[in-house]
């Protein structure tokens, strides 16, 4: 139960990504009411009619939606999916122009329906685009971040989980930087109960080796290159991710995510959006200061830093 009272989310782009957050959303009972926006009406009000006809099976929820921004109204979190998507062979990063553009043009518009939501940005590439929206906004850099790295994480805590032979939950590790080529597992802080990772003794009988680890982190990184030349898009599992964080907003839950806003002298980097474990809470997203790197860790985040920030100049 959301503890905002008449809590609101709406998804912003009904395309496969946008309907799964919306139908994770629904599912989960992670908002009171879920609006679906999209510019494109007769697409819209398809998506909206056929989540509105399983409303019986979803609890006390409810679904509007359609091509008005109005539709927005009064949202306290507003989630961006609208955009292009990666192709099949594309990074995230070759959508940054198309994306800024649209981006550019919507946030105004959403803003001044939904001034005090808190801005969740799954388009991609997210983070480049929260650095953007942010400044052209001047929100608070605490209301506006992308999903980041939340789906890498799971992405990896399933590996893991499955190699371990424990739940996903019982494994504690993340991913951070860019959600895309450059992201990292910080290793160096991950646990299996309170179990450092190179110490866990598997069902197998035998210790997870660094190789391994290091071949677990390059298919977590490639995992939506998979699926989308399988299947043209990735859109389940990021549905889950963003209904988790919708949540832990509504819920002002204080959860600790990776989630990405633009940092402020995080680690000696400032100006660029990474994720890096935030606490999540009706307030927004505040990166977790104390959270340690190894001195190689250091080196890749800001190797991660460097890639985006060399982006978002080129969208100037
Ligand atoms: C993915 C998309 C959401 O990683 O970037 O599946």
């Amino acid at each position: 139960m959301a503890v905002i009272e008449n809590s609101k989310v709406t998804v912003v782009g009904a395309g496969s990504v946008g309907s799964s957050v919306a139908y994770a959303a629904l599912i989960r009972g992670s908002a009171r009411h879920v609006a679906l926006y999209d510019i494109a009406t007769e697409k819209v009000e398809a998506e909206v009619l056929d989540l509105a006809h399983g409303t019986q099976f979803t609890g006390t929820s409810s679904i509007t939606g359609g091509s008005d921004i109005s539709v927005a109204e009064g949202s306290h979190v507003v989630v961006i999916t609208a955009g292009a998507k990666q192709n099949p062979g594309q990074t995230r990063i070759e959508l940054a122009g198309v994306n800024a553009g649209i981006m550019r043009k919507m946030m105004p518009q959403l803003l001044s329906v939904a001034p005090n939501a808190v801005y969740v940005i799954v388009t991609n590439p997210c983070d480049v685009l929260t650095v953007l929206s942010q400044q052209e906004t001047g929100l608070p850099p605490e209301r506006i971040f992308a999903s980041g790295t939340v789906l890498d994480t799971s992405r990896l805590r399933w590996k893991l989980a499955e190699r371990a032979g424990v739940s996903t939950s019982s494994v504690h590790a993340y991913i951070v930087g860019e959600h895309g080529d450059t992201e990292f597992p910080l290793w160096s802080a991950a646990t299996i109960g309170t179990v450092p990772i190179l110490e866990w003794v598997t069902p197998a009988g035998d210790r997870m080796t660094v190789e391994e680890l290091d071949q677990i982190a390059i298919d977590v990184r490639d995992a939506a290159y998979k699926v989308i030349q399988g299947k043209g898009a990735t859109n389940y599992a990021i549905g889950l991710s963003s209904a988790r964080i919708i949540e832990a907003i509504l819920g002002d839950e204080h959860a600790v995510m990776p989630v990405s806003p633009v940092l402020t002298d995080f680690h000696g980097l400032s100006g660029v959006a990474l994720s890096v474990p935030s606490i999540v809470s009706a307030r927004g997203a505040f990166p977790i200061a104390e959270t340690r790197f190894s001195p190689n860790e250091r080196e890749l985040f800001h190797r991660s830093a460097d890639a985006l920030t060399e982006v978002a100049n080129s969208l100037r």
